[in-house]
């Protein structure tokens, strides 16, 4: 009889923090055993400013998960975000000692690793390497240099740098909450890793996982992840810009947002409105719908610039066939679609959660996609038999990993 492990996913988001627990099912199959969720008051743009209340937020996600699973881990796959992540493009080379002639695994792993040797401000770390292309002397845009004939090869790569401090808050406030953290997983990659088909992923796609405080972009080609991104906008900031503009509280704002709120207004209503709680002792004010979805959409509008402005800089425009994939609570605003479809000229379409045995239809929604893709993470990582970490670069098969889209990236940092 197999032995049957328990896997964690905590997600710790800007508005909400989320565990997903599962287990593997015949060394196969994974089975979500629950789900917890709390509201999260003690993070800012994805970075905790608050250690208190993150801890209390996780102790109750967790404990919420538990109680539903009927079991518990203490272990714990996290995800890295924040604006704090910076991304970098590097590049690497190495000579082929003399008398070698053929690109062999260790010289691949000597110039990602090469790739990497930035000069970093001493509280900046690197938490994920993305090896784009490979050259050698005569040839570029090599997908994979093993067996090739080279004396020189060379790496373009995509280095992503976070801030120390904030991930080791994060862990800390992991471990205040009793937890260990097994792993670290950049978020965008692990809402992908949920919601993205494996043609998607082939053919070219973006994900986009517009969260509170962060808006993440992911974009995979040729089932590799190539770019990586964190915008710093998200949909805490549509609730204050409503607050603000139409002079609200912020839980009435964020509360007609999610009830009332849409990305443009039909031309011909014009006077449609909703009486919402105000200031005043929550005597109720009428909010004209059409002035709600004006703040609205001037927000989203600009944030989808920014996204598509990331991709432009990405360099991949124009090799994505499968378009955009819109996930996070974000993107469940009415009309997001259509104006991201009309600003990132391609298609777009809704990400969810894929179907998980014991996942419910009621979390298979977008905002569970980055805690459903840290528990998926955590069963892939003890499958491959371990972290795919920088340390582990230097002693196992470097092109293994290269070959898969989640390995093509180095990550998470195990120090
Ligand atoms: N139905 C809805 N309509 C509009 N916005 C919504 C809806 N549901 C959730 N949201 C918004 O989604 C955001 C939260 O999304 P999500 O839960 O993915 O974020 P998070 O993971 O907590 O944050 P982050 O990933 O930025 O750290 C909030 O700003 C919330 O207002
Ligand atoms: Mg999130």
């Amino acid at each position: 009889m197999s032995r049957k492990r328990i896997f964690v996913g905590l997600d710790v988001g800007t508005t909400k923090t989320c565990a997903v627990i599962g287990q593997e099912y015949r060394g196969a199959q994974l089975h979500v055993l629950g789900v917890g969720t709390a509201p999260s008051y003690g993070l800012k743009g994805g970075q905790v400013v608050d250690v208190v209340l993150t801890v209390k937020a996780i102790d109750e996600a967790i404990h919420r998960a538990e109680k539903a699973a009927r079991a518990r881990s203490s272990h714990v796959v996290t995800g890295i975000a924040g604006g704090h992540l910076q991304s970098h493009s590097q590049r690497g080379e190495v000579r082929l000692p003399s008398g070698e002639r053929e690109v062999r695994e260790r010289h691949v792993g000597a110039v990602v690793r090469g790739a990497t040797m930035l000069s970093l401000a001493e509280d900046r770390e690197v938490v994920a390497v993305i090896p784009k292309t490979f050259a050698t002397d005569h040839l570029t845009d090599v997908l994979d240099p093993r067996g090739l004939t080279a004396r020189r090869l060379a790496v373009e790569a995509h280095v992503i740098t976070g801030a120390t401090n904030a991930m080791a808050n994060l862990e800390h406030c992991v471990s205040q909450a009793g937890l260990s953290t097994q792993g670290r997983v950049l978020q965008p990659l692990a809402s992908a890793r949920a919601c993205l088909m494996p043609e998607q992923r082939r053919e070219g796609v973006v994900l986009i996982d517009i969260g509170g405080g962060t808006t993440d972009v992911a974009l995979f080609v040729d089932d590799a992840c190539w770019h990586i991104a964190v915008i710093p906008i998200g949909g805490a900031l549509v609730t204050a810009d409503i607050a603000r503009g139409l002079r609200l509280p912020t839980k009435v704002a964020e509360a007609v947002k999610v009830e009332h709120g849409s990305v443009g207004w039909p031309v011909d209503e014009d006077d449609a409105t909703v009486a919402v709680p105000g200031f005043d002792h929550g005597a109720p004010v009428a909010v004209r719908r059409r002035d709600l979805a004006e703040v609205i959409t001037a927000r989203v509008e600009e944030l989808l610039h920014l996204v598509r402005d990331e991709i432009t800089r990405s360099g991949y425009y124009d090799i994505l066939p499968a378009g955009a994939v819109l996930t996070g609570g974000g993107s469940r605003l009415t009309g997001i679609k259509d104006l991201a479809s009309t600003v990132l000229d391609m298609p777009v379409a809704t990400g969810r959660p894929r179907a998980l045995w014991g996942l419910g239809d009621n979390l298979r929604a977008p905002e569970f996609s980055t805690g459903v893709g840290l528990l998926l993470s955590a069963a892939a990582a003890e499958e491959a038999d371990g972290w795919v970490t920088a340390t582990s670069l230097r002693h196992r098969g470097v092109l293994d990993r290269l070959g898969g889209w989640m390995r093509s990236v180095v990550s998470p940092t195990v120090r």
